[in-house]
């Protein structure tokens, strides 16, 4: 949440910190701000909604400087307002800021009670109004800045100039990310890699606590104990293609339709082409005399969690407990000794599953990190990583992590199988044949697109759609449910079909559109029993479903998403598509922003 970007080069520095701002402004769309220090001075534009805005103001008013600081905010303290927006400056100190400062509210006090007067509703601003009291008693701004960030109780990553040291930036973190980045004769900081690629791929990812002091030429990079320490500088491998929507009108299609060739490269990295025998040596777990294992997320990689539940029971005989990071996190729970516990995070940076990975670290769990980003606080700090491979998804809703995460587990799920002998070799040899077609019919899927434009019609002007589903099909209704209304805005519940007796079905009116999620499986008939239900209450119901099953909820076959034929460990992979594209095509009906919706960031890294 909140992106930042800072750039010294002793030249101009505005163009490259706009073209950072753009990659980072999934992290959060609220307003936008740049600052740079030019003749003893700082020059600073604000603008409140996208980044568009901040860019129109910059050509109507061009500012530049030698070094800069800029932010794209996701509000937590304050409401999106240009004055809310960042930098905020105090005096000589200008600051950007990404991350929550909990005590703000203490030290706001007590910096007023001293004389202090503040302009936001911010927690940040108590940052540049530390720096300056620990200046006023004498300490140099590098002292001040480490002085100050003593007293903030919190998660940051900062970016700060001083008018005093105009040849100078410098940065700092504490549970929120940050890199630097090495141009010829510039120096970057950002909240990630991602945002230097258009502008440099040699980038160091800084630790927990590093703070560092750079010019245009040198980077003095010290730890949390102040030991002068070096960080290694890495090519990072994000390309240009990955940051762009390569001829899709949007970053949510692009990444729809990059899931065949994800899920099948993930297929070769688990299976031998040939003899499609299981690698196991891809997942370095011993699953055999494991008694429980605990997996924990927030949000979309939640619904993944939810689905490998299922498929750890039922071909591993391994029992799952899944939570969600906010809860779990400040439950006490107790955790089994030689325990094993899962975290699935696309970002590796969502604040509530790092919490949750530390308190089962306590328990001394061995840590398995599912993850999207290589260098993410996760998958750092697990005892194991296991990397979804799915390249940056930029789309504040998640889809191609979704199936990735699916694809993965459904291979750990296996992979337990087999070391538990709960999984027979020719079982395991027809699910990876399965596995194997997975691609092919995902392309399939793909390639009836244009039905999802007439579902949408039925959609798009209600104000509530259900989803149902049972089995693997109930996890999955949720995820349908939180794409829907996280795009479209439409409020969407997923629910158990087995369950919508027990009150859901109250919610039933004529015409409600219920998403019904029925695979050919050993539910469907109850599946259709609980469909027949809500139609005899008004329903519209759209199912999604094998031919047979279709024919037997006897709707349009104009209503109804035909999917080619799956099983228990394809079905959830398969039939995320359909969840995915009928949220997309209803969001564009409803001319909303698809990619960035209300309210919302990508990565987050607040609680
Ligand atoms: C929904 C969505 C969110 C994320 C959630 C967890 O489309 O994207 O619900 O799934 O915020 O994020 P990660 O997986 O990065 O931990």
């Amino acid at each position: 949440m909140c992106g930042i970007v800072g750039a010294i080069n002793g030249g101009k520095v505005a163009s490259d910190l706009l073209t950072g701002l753009r990659r980072l402004e999934y992290r959060g769309y609220d307003s936008a701000g740049l600052a740079v220090l030019q003749n003893d001075d700082f020059h600073l534009h604000k603008a409140q909604g996208e980044l568009k805005n901040l860019e129109k103001l910059m050509k109507t008013d061009p500012i530049d400087g030698r070094v800069g600081i800029s932010h794209t905010r996701w509000a937590t303290h304050g409401e999106p307002s240009e004055l809310n927006a960042h930098p905020h400056t105090v005096k000589n100190i200008c600051v950007v800021h990404n991350g929550i400062i909990e005590n703000y509210q203490d030290l706001r006090d007590k910096l007023i009670s001293e004389g202090h007067e503040f302009l936001s509703q911010t927690d940040t601003e108590v940052i540049p109004h530390l720096i300056v009291k620990y200046q006023h008693q004498g300490m140099s701004v590098e002292v001040a800045i480490q002085r100050a960030i003593q007293d903030l109780e919190g998660a940051y990553a900062i970016c700060v100039m001083d008018k005093y040291a105009p040849d100078m930036l410098f940065a700092a973190r504490h549970g929120s990310p940050l890199v630097l980045g090495y141009g010829e004769d510039t120096h970057y900081v950002a909240s990630d890699a991602m945002a230097l690629a258009p502008i440099t791929q040699k980038v160091s990812y800084l630790e927990d606590d590093d703070f560092v002091a750079l010019n245009q030429h040198h980077v003095e990079i010290y730890n949390g104990n102040g030991t002068h320490v070096q960080r290694a500088i890495s090519v990072s491998n994000i390309k240009e293609d990955d940051v762009g929507t390569n001829g899709y009108e949007h970053f949510m299609q692009k990444e729809i339709f990059e899931q065949p060739d994800i899920i099948q490269n993930l297929f070769f990295k688990y299976f031998n082409r040939r003899t499609l025998g299981f690698r196991r040596e891809q997942i370095n777990i011993n699953f055999s005399d494991l008694k429980k294992m605990t997996i924990v997320a927030c949000g979309t990689s939640y619904y993944a969690a939810q689905t490998a539940k299922y498929w750890f029971e039922k071909y591993a005989h391994l029992p799952v407990e899944v939570d969600i990071a906010s809860e779990f996190r400040y439950r006490e729970s107790p955790m089994a000794k030689d325990g094993v516990a899962l975290f699935i995070s696309q970002s590796g940076e969502t604040a509530d599953t790092i919490a949750a990975m530390k308190y089962a670290k306590s328990w001394n769990q061995k840590t398995i990190g599912i993850v999207n980003s290589e260098r993410s606080t996760i998958a750092r700090e697990c005892d194991l990583d296991l990397m979804i491979e799915a390249g940056p998804e930029i789309g504040v809703a998640s889809t191609k992590a979704f199936t990735a995460q699916l694809m993965t587990l459904a291979c750990m799920a296996m992979k337990a199988g087999i070391d538990r002998g709960a999984l027979l070799s020719d079982d395991a040899i027809k699910m990876a044949q399965q596995l194997s077609e997975l691609p092919e019919k995902m392309r399939e899927v793909l390639d009836d697109k244009e039905i999802y434009d007439d579902l949408a019609e039925l959609i798009k002007d209600h104000s509530t759609a259900i989803f149902v589903g049972r089995g693997l099909g109930f996890p999955l209704a949720m995820e349908g449910a939180l794409k829907l209304k996280e795009i479209s805005y439409i409020h969407a519940e997923g629910f158990g079909a087995g369950e919508l007796k027990h009150g859901p079905i109250a919610l039933i009116e004529q015409g409600t559109p219920v998403i019904a999620i029925t695979p050919d499986d050993a539910l469907l008939e109850k599946n259709i029993s609980n469909i027949r239900e809500v139609q005899a209450r008004g329903a519209n119901v759209i199912p999604v479903g094998d031919c047979s099953s279709i024919k037997d909820i006897g709707v349009s076959p104009k209503q109804a998403v035909k999917m080619p034929s799956s099983t228990g460990i394809t079905m959830p992979i398969l039939y995320a598509l359909p969840m995915q594209l009928l949220a997309y095509a209803t969001t564009c009906a409803k001319g909303l922003n698809v990619d960035k919706p209300r309210n919302l960031a990508k990565s987050v890294t607040v609680e």
